[in-house]
């Protein structure tokens, strides 16, 4: 079974996924990660984020690995190309140069194509931005989480605080996510939108349980 979460940055789709695929024994797979991966290796190589042919390239030619422990399904770290990124795809530089990467349709099709393979390995709570509409149209299950501007940055700044990488300035991390949901949601490569089928969860105020909870009602009312 395949579990497609999407939504914009902050919603808590992570956090989410991880603790639905605990609760239902699946595996999960966060494709932002591998979006980011792709923008850590162009900053790397020297590549200008607005050559698309070469970012294709990267998408291409690196294998991006998640590393598991057996029984979590959070993956223990990420990398690309045998170089471990976990920490390095979450700085503020990294949050900057994805969207334009992220934005391009070769690497898109790079990654969907790594995603599908991934996904289709075994029963995977997916998340994203194109899930429910691009990657996995066909998904059992699919949700469209969202939650307001403030109610994402200040999950953020918490997140970033925990983490001990990113910004931990509400304004600033606020500032990056209406900028980055604009971009997101504009691009003409597979928007960010909700699918025709996907169930709208606002978790504004809601815990993560009950968002957790629902989610997994929804996939038990499918087997
Ligand atoms: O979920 P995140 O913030 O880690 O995602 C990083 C970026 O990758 C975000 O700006 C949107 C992009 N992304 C995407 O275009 N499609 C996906 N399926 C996942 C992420």
């Amino acid at each position: 079974m395949i579990i497609a979460i999407d939504g914009p940055s902050g919603a808590g789709k992570s956090s989410v996924s991880v603790e639905v695929a605990r609760e239902l024994g699946f595996s999960c797979l966060d494709t932002g990660a591998m979006y980011r991966s792709i923008a850590w290796q162009a900053l790397q190589d020297g590549i200008a984020l607005d050559d698309a042919d070469a970012l294709g390239e990267v998408a291409r030619t690196h294998e991006i690995e998640f590393a598991h422990e057996p029984g979590n399904p959070k993956p223990m770290g990420v990398s690309i190309g045998g170089v471990d990124v976990t920490s390095a795809i979450r700085t503020a530089e990294i949050d900057r140069a994805v969207s334009p990467v992220s934005a391009v349709p070769a690497v898109r099709e790079a990654l969907v194509a790594q995603q599908q393979r991934i996904g289709r390995a075994g029963d995977y709570v997916v998340e994203g931005r194109d899930i429910g509409t691009v990657v996995f149209p066909d998904a059992e299950v699919k949700v469209f989480l969202t939650a307001s501007d403030e109610a994402r940055a200040r999950r953020r700044v918490l997140q970033n605080e925990e983490r001990g990488v990113g910004s931990t300035d509400f304004q600033t991390v606020l500032a990056d996510i209406i900028r980055r949901d604009e971009l997101d949601s504009s691009r003409a490569a597979s928007p960010l939108r909700p699918a025709d089928d996907a169930v709208h969860i606002d978790s504004s105020d809601m815990t993560m349980q009950q968002v957790i909870d629902q989610i997994c009602s929804l996939a038990r009312a499918r087997v």
